[in-house]
């Protein structure tokens, strides 16, 4: 058993999560109910699964594919640690990894 902590939109609020190694960040989101659409599934065609890392866990993370920077690029709010939770593997190394849901993930949803 691991943990992972979704710091909220709010910049305030968090949320631990007990996961088991080999869950997919987005569905631990999810259910935790954080606001991450995935609308895609984890086909690297949209960015609503988009968080940013906590710097100092950042380079615990394997490097983003070419695709999912490209994917990034377009995302709102966009920072140097953000990354795709559709992507990012929970593996025991990434025990206690912390990501922020990003204030700007509901806007572009919701104008569709
Ligand atoms: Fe669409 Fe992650 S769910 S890119």
């Amino acid at each position: 058993m691991m943990r992972v902590i979704f710091i909220h939109a709010d910049g305030k609020g968090r949320t631990e999560a007990e996961v088991q190694p080999g869950e997919i960040l987005l569905d631990v989101a999810q259910q935790h109910l954080m606001p991450l659409e995935g609308t895609c599934e984890g086909q690297m065609a949209c960015s609503t699964c988009h968080v940013i890392v906590e710097s100092a866990d950042f380079a615990r993370l394997p490097t983003a594919s070419e695709e999912e920077e490209d994917m990034l690029d377009l995302a709102a709010g966009a920072r140097r640690t953000s990354r795709l939770a559709c992507q990012i593997l929970l593996t025991e190394e990434l025990d206690g990894l912390t990501v922020h849901i990003p204030p700007e993930s509901r806007n572009m949803q919701g104008q569709r």
